[in-house]
């Protein structure tokens, strides 16, 4: 969406309030035992109560209030009462919500506990290139550019960019134009960002895949050549300067 009003301003404040602070209390809240349908159940309440609806139910009817992915899986991971966390997982927890009417997404991959697998290095350069993209989109740039440098720096840090999960416009709907703000150097993109919009941006960082492909269950994302990968996603408002960060309460880079 494009931010032309106050009150549109004020009501992607507030459900990016929400989200952010959703994600922020389920990483508080969750520990080496708990199953991946515990942690949804506490988004679920904390949603609930602050009167927001989860965003890939309502969207596509998701089976969970939140996506909680483990380990190898990418993203859209489905909360299960099987699915019983670990010390040392590669964790990731993505919350988005609708709330009179706006949008707001966000994410982040963290390590459950100590580091027993040697992830953080990922989950670093993850958080790191976030930052950088952020900070060098505004009203102008072309979005190739910020997948230009998602890709460099990932690169250059020695891990891989899944090229089909992408960064999207948000504000009246889940998903909106631009559609793709990619990981990598796509050339044939002209799109420019433009200010007063609303796009969440998000890094997919791998050790060794590049696309992410649809498990059995129809929903679960893992990579074609398996291993890891971390995920860090906030949304923001385009301006001439450095953008608004809407979800900065999550606290992913903390
Ligand atoms: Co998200
Ligand atoms: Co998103």
């Amino acid at each position: 969406m494009s931010i032309s009003q106050v009150s549109e301003l004020e009501g992607m404040k507030k459900v990016s309030s929400v989200v952010s602070t959703t994600l922020k209390k389920m990483r508080e809240y969750v520990c080496p035992g708990m199953s991946t349908l515990e942690l949804d159940d506490y988004g679920a309440s904390l949603l609930n109560r602050m009167g927001a609806k989860s965003a890939p139910k309502l969207t596509y009817n998701f089976p969970g209030w939140t996506c909680i992915s483990v380990n190898e899986e990418i993203a859209h991971g489905v909360p299960s009462g099987n699915k019983i966390l670990q010390e040392g997982d590669l964790v990731n927890i993505d919350v988005s919500a609708e709330l009179d009417g706006f949008w707001s997404d966000n994410g982040g991959s963290f390590v459950l506990g100590r580091d027993l697998y040697h992830h953080q290095p990922l989950v670093e350069v993850s958080k790191k290139i976030l930052f950088n993209a952020i900070r060098q989109i505004k009203g102008g740039v072309k979005i190739s550019e910020t997948g230009r440098l998602i890709e460099f720096q990932t690169k250059r840090a020695g891990f891989r960019v899944i090229k089909n999960l992408t960064g999207h416009g948000i504000g009246r709907s889940l998903h909106e134009e631009p559609g793709e703000i990619a990981c990598y150097y796509d050339r044939y993109n002209l799109t420019r960002f433009r200010k007063n919009s609303v796009v969440a941006i998000e890094t997919f960082i791998a050790t060794q895949s590049t696309m992410a492909v649809t498990q059995k269950d129809g929903w679960t994302l893992k990579g074609q050549h398996g291993g890891f990968v971390a995920q860090h996603e906030h949304t923001i408002v385009i301006t001439d300067d450095e953008p608004i960060i809407l979800t900065l309460e999550n606290e992913i880079w903390n």
